[in-house]
């Protein structure tokens, strides 16, 4: 069995904490480059921020986007537009719309597939988790279901996606990687039929670390050793995901208890309740696993990433040792070529 080791395409900077705003234009919300599909008009008005800090039009609604404008943004350097915070809404209803209408297209090749979702999905966990609201959690939903979809039923597409997991520590491109790494390990143990249990957790996978977003950046992005009260405020974050999805209300149980339980040991040492094997959730265990493997091959402050067999390697070695080898040696499976 061969491993693939190919390196990943970049990604978009993380949005920052605080949005940008216009005096012309109010509060303008970034988006990748990625997420606008060549052969469509422009969903709304897209903004271009320019080196003084001040924004232009860049192209109006209904503009095509085209061949030629995202030429010239690449050469320009720029990976970033920018929409005005009212038409948010317009724009994720435009990535859902399209996402679905691309998974469901048989004349779509696997690979194109594959990166419409996870742009789509990068894009759609980067509103998530910087601003975790009800409104935005259903967007995600939204989008990850024709992921979930399309995990569950093409082999191939996810053979793509798993190769286009990108190298990256910002939260919202390691939790779409974990979401669909989760989504492929659970059908691979469980198979098709699981359409339905897959629809119901999918969402747990990907908005795990949503807990995450109350962690302040300093802490999440430090690159020496945490302090024991810097541990203790990261170690929050599985409670505080719990607590976040409770409170919105719509997510399903079994994705809040994946949310809940996702750094919990087999032999107790885990957290935050310390459970044993037989209380942890069969899904947490495998988002557990996923996570590990996501961290491990991700660049990291306080790391260098690992490639994918090193990192199955040392897993299997030094850190999953409580863990059923059994569901290791699956999610091995999923690397393999061909
Ligand atoms: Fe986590």
């Amino acid at each position: 069995m061969s491993l693939l080791l190919t390196h990943k395409k970049p990604v978009p900077a993380p949005v920052p904490a605080v949005r940008p705003a216009d005096r012309e234009h109010g509060e303008l919300y970034p988006i990748g480059l990625d997420c606008l599909h060549l052969d469509l008009s422009a969903p709304c008005d897209l903004f271009r921020r320019l080196s003084g800090g001040e924004f232009v039009l860049y192209a109006g609604k209904g503009i095509p986007f085209d061949q030629e404008i995202r030429a010239g943004l690449a050469e320009l350097g720029v990976e970033e537009l920018y929409i005005r915070e009212d038409d948010v809404p317009r724009f994720f209803a435009y990535l859902r719309d399209n996402l679905e209408k691309i998974v469901r297209d048989v004349s779509v090749s696997p690979s194109r597939k594959a990166q419409a979702v996870h742009v789509s999905c990068t894009e759609t966990m980067r509103r998530a988790y910087a601003d975790p609201r009800a409104a935005f959690l259903q967007q995600a939903h939204e989008v990850i279901t024709p992921t979930v979809d399309l995990i569950v039923r093409d082999d191939a597409a996810t053979r793509a996606l798993v190769q286009l997991t990108a190298y990256d520590h910002c939260t919202y491109v390691h939790s779409t990687n974990v979401g669909i790494f989760g989504v492929a390990l659970a059908r691979l143990l469980h198979g098709r039929e699981s359409a339905a249990v897959m629809e119901r957790l999918g969402a747990g996978f990907f908005l795990h670390d949503l807990g995450k977003c109350r962690i302040p950046v300093e802490i999440l992005n430090k690159p020496g050793a945490l302090s024991a009260r810097e541990r203790r405020i990261v170690n929050r974050h599985p409670q505080d995901g719990y607590d976040i999805l409770r409170d919105e209300g719509f997510m399903t149980n079994e994705a809040e208890i994946l949310t809940l339980q996702h750094h919990e040991r087999e032999d107790g040492q885990g957290y935050p309740n310390g459970l044993t094997s037989a209380d942890i959730h069969p899904y947490a265990r495998i988002c557990r696993l996923v996570d590990i493997y996501e961290a491990l091959t991700a660049d990291r402050p306080y790391h260098q990433r690992r490639s994918t067999f090193e990192a199955l390697r040392f897993m299997q070695e030094k850190i999953l040792t409580d863990m059923d080898q059994d569901l290791v040696r699956q999610f091995v499976t999923l690397f393999a070529v061909g």
